[in-house]
């Protein structure tokens, strides 16, 4: 194993000047010639374990020393150390275990001395561990320290709590590479890396700017002051690990950050990617960032007040919490090393035509202000976001992301009984929409998708919800491609239904169209024969007859084909189509 020692020369004397990696030294567990070779060569017969997104960010923090001096996943002395005094065993200030979170199957099948293979999602091999102990972490020790006691994180507590997986494994770390990324790459420095560019920028005081949300101009001003506040530089800092639910895709985030860059001072501020995974705790975690900043160079942290200025967070990570937070942070500043600087509050005075401190409103002052709701309805309807708001290349990027409902892509979901019209609709609605042009239309109807998706299956709720949910997966991403999906299965079940929408609306429209048509008319119609057969008991499990079928409350349209013509029924849902604004009045006609 190598470390980079700061005070030593070690090929690294022009970062001598730097602030000092938190516990002295920065650790770098990547390791190369031989034993890489021998390694790979070994572990063609060892166990794996296949990392998920979080772990594998934490890891690459770890092989790049961005939890110096951490030098590998927590044991069980070091976990209980930092859960009970916020310290490693060495003594060292250490606020948040940091575990490889193993499932009983999982850790029932490894052995102490044993190594094993930890692996990204394609099954690279990313480094080697000896096994050195399998312990059950204390869950409800590490959920006070992560969350605290606050109430407003409670719910991320019992999230955490259910699904935390009883066991962690920890013991010597051999890295063989950093996890891999194809995008970006020029924005990914490693530790080193990045105290490097500060040694050749010759910045020695750094502000990080830690951010998982766009930045816009308040934030621009806001980091600009409080830089030169701190007489540093800066560094913004966003978090790209794993996206927290509501947030902007980091690929639209990074471009819009692209976008920011050029509006500071010529030399004031980089950018750069943190492959930091949030968790949604409290001032603990905002302190394990902390400490992260520092290993990469850093000198300084900014902490912002949020819109109601009752409450403290650092920026970018809503959450980790009040007044009261802040000040858990600043008692620890010293032993941090990394000094906490306090946003100012930027409004926008339309008078002035700029942006003021919030505390230096005078009463004449006319403030402008766009919510964060407000500007994704503005995107969302095509509307306006005023110049004062942001930055047109930001504005740019943030459309493109979301296109208005005209060129979006969607789903049309039909559910109903057997023969209650469902496909009849489809086709014609399919028919309808490619005659319209502009998008592509992918019909997965229920007899199709039986025949080629779901062909093992059977008409059990459990088979029935694994169907639909196949269904629901197909159409998330035809709709996030920009086109049309229509579905026309049976889906008796409600919560699934729900999975659906769920999984579609964060790609584009989800219409759910009932086809409510009578159970009697359905049987009366009884095109295939099989309401007979399920009358007389050689079909089983038949929907409407020995099986259940949900009412949806939550149908978008309603349509029973005993009372309208197959046309009728296509133009009712084209008509939606147009009120939504996903195709032109003109073409509903
Ligand atoms: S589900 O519940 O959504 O998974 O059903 P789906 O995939 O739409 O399949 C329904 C078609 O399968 C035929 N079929 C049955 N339907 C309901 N219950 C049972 N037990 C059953 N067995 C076979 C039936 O013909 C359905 O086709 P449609 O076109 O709806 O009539």
């Amino acid at each position: 194993m190598r470390r980079y020692h700061e005070k030593k020369p070690h090929g690294a004397t022009q970062l001598d000047h730097l602030i000092t990696p938190h516990g002295g030294t920065l650790v770098n567990l990547i390791i190369e010639g031989d034993r890489a070779a021998q390694i790979r060569e070994q572990s063609r017969e060892w166990p794996s374990i296949d990392l998920g997104q979080r772990q594998l960010c934490d890891l690459e923090l770890l092989l790049g020393g961005g939890l110096s001096p951490l030098e590998g996943f927590m044991g069980s002395a070091d976990f209980n150390a930092a859960c009970a005094q916020m310290r490693l065993t060495n003594g060292v200030f250490w606020p948040l275990p940091v575990t490889l979170d193993i499932e009983g199957v999982t850790a029932e099948a490894l052995s102490i001395g044993e190594s094993v293979a930890l692996r990204d999602a394609e099954g690279v091999m990313i480094a080697a561990m000896t096994v050195e102990e399998i312990f059950r972490p204390d869950r409800e020790a590490e959920a006070a320290v992560l969350f605290g006691d606050d109430d407003s994180r409670g719910m991320a507590r019992t999230r955490f709590l259910k699904r935390a997986p009883a066991f962690a494994v920890a013991g010597r770390l051999e890295g063989l590479q950093l996890p891999v990324h194809y995008d970006f790459r020029e924005l990914r420095l490693n530790p080193l890396e990045m105290r490097r560019k500060f040694g050749r920028l010759g910045w020695r005081k750094v502000l990080a700017y830690q951010t998982h949300q766009t930045m816009h101009r308040a934030q621009q001003v806001e980091t600009q002051n409080a830089a030169r506040e701190a007489g540093a530089n800066l560094l913004i800092h966003p978090v790209v690990g794993l996206n927290q639910p509501g947030d902007v895709d980091h690929y639209t985030r990074v471009r819009c950050y692209q976008e920011t860059l050029p509006q500071y001072p010529a030399m004031f501020a980089r950018l750069s990617l943190l492959p930091v995974a949030v968790r949604g705790g409290g001032p603990n975690e905002a302190m394990l960032h902390a400490i992260v900043h520092k290993n990469y160079g850093c000198t300084h942290f900014l902490v912002e007040q949020n819109g109601e200025g009752s409450v403290l967070e650092v920026i970018g990570a809503p959450g980790y919490g009040d007044v009261e937070a802040l000040d858990v942070v600043s008692a620890h500043t010293e032993e941090l090393g990394i000094e906490m600087v306090p946003a100012e509050e930027m409004v926008y005075a339309e008078n002035r035509k700029r942006f003021v401190p919030a505390a230096e409103i005078a009463p004449d002052d006319r403030i402008l202000s766009l919510t964060g709701e407000d500007v994704r309805k503005r995107l969302a309807d095509g509307r306006e976001i005023p110049e004062w708001f942001s930055f047109p290349g930001v504005v740019r990027e943030l459309r493109r992301r979301r296109p208005g409902r005209d060129s979006q892509g969607f789903t049309v979901f039909f559910t109903g009984l057997s023969g209650s019209g469902k496909s009849t609709i489809a086709n014609g609605l399919r028919v309808k929409l490619l005659e319209l042009g502009g998008r592509g239309v992918t019909l997965l109807d229920g007899d199709l998708v039986r025949k080629n998706l779901s062909s093992e299956l059977g008409f059990s709720k459990e088979h029935r919800d694994l169907n639909i949910r196949r269904i629901g997966f197909v159409a998330s991403e035809i709709t996030r491609g920009g086109g049309v999906a229509i579905c026309a299965p049976i889906a008796p079940y409600d919560s699934v239904r729900h999975e659906v929408r769920e999984m579609v609306q964060p790609c584009g429209g989800f219409i759910l169209v009932h086809v409510s048509t009578p159970l009697e008319v359905c049987e009366e119609r009884d095109r295939k024969g099989m309401y007979a057969k399920a009358r007389a008991g050689i079909i089983k499990e038949f929907t409407g007859i020995s099986d259940p079928y949900e009412i949806p409350e939550d149908a978008d349209v309603r349509i029973d084909t005993s009372l309208v013509t197959p046309d009728e029924a296509v133009r009712e849902v084209l008509l939606f189509l147009e009120r939504e604004g996903y195709i032109s009045a003109a073409e509903a006609e």
